[in-house]
Order: C-alpha cells, then sequence, then structure tokens
C-alpha cells in the first residue's frame, strides 16, 4: 500500500524539488531554482507568504502557496496557487493543501483569492468556490529566427540593465504596471521591497534584460530571467507618454537576440487574453501558445 502524502511548511532547502515540481506541472513557467529558493525565503512581512509541500517517501510531489498581495492598494487581496504532479492525482493532496491554505488566508484577513488554473483544474477550482473568466496566455519562441528589430528612434539608448540606475528601472516599472491588466491595480509598489524581491533577486538577468533610456528617463524596458538554456519575459513596459513607438518591440527584440547569443534557445512569457498591446508585440516577435490558464477568484 502507498503511504499517505504529508503536507508541512517548505523550507529553502526544499527548492530544488519545488523547482523540479513546478518544471512538470508548467514548463513553460521558467523559473530557476535559486530563484524558487528566493521565492521561498525572501517576502515582505506583509504579504503573511504560506509556502507548503506535500512529501510522500520523502520526495516532494506537490507544492502550493498563498499569501496577500503587497503591491495593490486594495485590501486583502490574496493569491494562491497549487502544483499536483500529475501521477499524484484524485489522491486528495489538492484538497489537503487548499483547506491548509484558505485556512492561513482567512486567519490572515484575506477577502479575496485569485488563482490561475489549467484546463483540468478548473473543475477543482470551481468545487472549491472558484469562479471567473479570465484568461492568461502562456507563449514560447525559439530563438533561431526572429524579426529584425525596428529602428532606434532618434534620442533614444539601448541599454543593458546593468548599466541603469535601479531607480530609473524601478520608476519605470511602477509606471507601467499601473496599465497591466488584472483584478486589483498594481499601484503599491514599495522602493525597498522591489529592490529586495526584484533588482536583487537572483531570477533577473541584467547583462540581458533591456532599457531604452530617453536621457536619464527610462522609456521603455523588458526584463529577462533565465534558467539554463530557457529564459522567461519578467516584466515589458513602456511610460505612457512613449508608448505605440515601437519601443517594446525594439527592446524586447533586442533581449531576445541578445539572449540567443548568450546560448538561450527558448523565451517564454505570460500575457492576459486583454493585454492587446504586448500580444501585438509578441505575435510580432513570434511567440506562439502553448497554454491557457483561467483566472479565477473567490471571496472567503
Ligand atoms: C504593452 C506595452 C509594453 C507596449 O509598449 P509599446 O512601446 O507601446 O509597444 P510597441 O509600440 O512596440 O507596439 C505596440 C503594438 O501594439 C499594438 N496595439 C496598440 N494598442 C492595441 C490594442 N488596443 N489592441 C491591439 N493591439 C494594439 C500597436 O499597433 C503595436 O503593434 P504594431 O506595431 O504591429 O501595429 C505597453 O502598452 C505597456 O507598458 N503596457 C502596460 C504594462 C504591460 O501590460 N506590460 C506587459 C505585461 S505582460
Amino acid at each position: 500500500m502507498r503511504t499517505r502524502a504529508v503536507v508541512r511548511q517548505a523550507v529553502a532547502d526544499d527548492a530544488e524539488a519545488v523547482a523540479a515540481v513546478r518544471r512538470v506541472v508548467a514548463p513553460y513557467k521558467v523559473m530557476s531554482p535559486a530563484a524558487t529558493r528566493h521565492m521561498l525565503t525572501v517576502q515582505s512581512p506583509g504579504e503573511r507568504f504560506l509556502p507548503l509541500v506535500a512529501e510522500r517517501d520523502g520526495e516532494v510531489v506537490a507544492w502550493a502557496s498563498a499569501g496577500l498581495n503587497v503591491w495593490t492598494s486594495d485590501p486583502g487581496q490574496a493569491h494562491l496557487s497549487i502544483f499536483v504532479h500529475p501521477e499524484q492525482r484524485k489522491q486528495g493532496i489538492g484538497s489537503e493543501l487548499a483547506e491548509r491554505l484558505h485556512q492561513h488566508l482567512t486567519e490572515v484577513g484575506a477577502i479575496r483569492v485569485r488563482t490561475f488554473v489549467q484546463p483540468e483544474g478548473l473543475e477543482f477550482a470551481r468545487n472549491l468556490g472558484y469562479d471567473g473568466t479570465r484568461q492568461m496566455h502562456f507563449s514560447g519562441v525559439e530563438l533561431t529566427s526572429l524579426p529584425e528589430p525596428p529602428e532606434t528612434p532618434e534620442g533614444i539608448e539601448l541599454v543593458a540593465f546593468d548599466t541603469v540606475d535601479a531607480h530609473a528601472a524601478y520608476t519605470a516599472d511602477a509606471i507601467a504596471s499601473l496599465d497591466e491588466p488584472s483584478d486589483s491595480p498594481l499601484d503599491s509598489v514599495d522602493y525597498d521591497r522591489w529592490l529586495e524581491e526584484i533588482w536583487n533577486g537572483p531570477a533577473m538577468d541584467k547583462s540581458l534584460s533591456v532599457a531604452a533610456m530617453a536621457g536619464d528617463e527610462m522609456a521603455s524596458f523588458t526584463v529577462v530571467e533565465t534558467h539554463s538554456d530557457r529564459m522567461w519575459s519578467g516584466m515589458t513596459g513602456t511610460i505612457p507618454g512613449y508608448r505605440g513607438r515601437g519601443l517594446a518591440k525594439l527592446v524586447k527584440s533586442v533581449a531576445l537576440r541578445r539572449a540567443a547569443t548568450a546560448g538561450i534557445t527558448a523565451a517564454y512569457t505570460s500575457n492576459d487574453d486583454e493585454n492587446g498591446p504586448m500580444l501585438a508585440v509578441n505575435n510580432w516577435l513570434g511567440y506562439r501558445r502553448v497554454q491557457t490558464e483561467m483566472g479565477l477568484l473567490r471571496t472567503l
């Protein structure tokens, strides 16, 4: 008889195993073990982040987490995610993880919880009271035949992130993020938290991330995160006064070319179905859809 899976809080040393489960369940969500360790260990205290794993015979078979969204001024907004290894499903592991996380979120004052599910997880989530119609498209491109980058407009200089001032990058990120489609506005990004979680985190590859500078101001940027020969686009943004001039196409196509030169073979990204401009940029770059997840909400 199989032993029962045991749920416990995840610790830093689970990073490799958690990254492995994530890779099996959602290979398009590129995240290195170092970035996974950072996610497990570095959070804002206000997030009340709870990371869990389910272990069977000493092996991690599922990963789940939940916490409060500290990047929004909307109070009580929470996130929850559950990844159960495909061979370990239909045994109550997901339900136990969900129960633990919902209990935790209730204790820390969450009002509304957001989750993303793959099509096969939809029924599970609906049975837990989640509902909604938001769609998040994940897409990928092989870095072999990229389009020619558009011309760099007059007054714009392309630079790598390792030469830019952190505060200029923070300002562009915070301003552009305000317009990213979501259920809660990304309108409360604290600079020190941003430095710790994003700028100084191990995920961002500053030598491959590209900014379009207009003097000291960052007009447009794209963040590259890598794991072995694959990359993830952390964020692409253009501040409102510079939109519609091809800058996102420029920074992202240059970044993908530089990544290809550095030995990266495939790039992945995610876009909300309502994000017409970013979908247009990615279609032009040759990205093809690999998965659509449903974004669902539940009140507690
Ligand atoms: C998405 C974003 C980065 C685009 O920046 P940009 O510099 O204006 O982009 P570009 O000028 O290079 O290209 C924009 C493309 O979108 C198209 N576009 C603009 N508005 C559109 C809309 N409502 N629907 C569909 N396509 C649209 C443009 O026509 C252009 O494509 P084309 O050159 O093939 O015609 C910018 O709008 C932004 O910062 N948004 C908020 C942050 C965000 O959502 N980032 C992406 C997170 S995944």
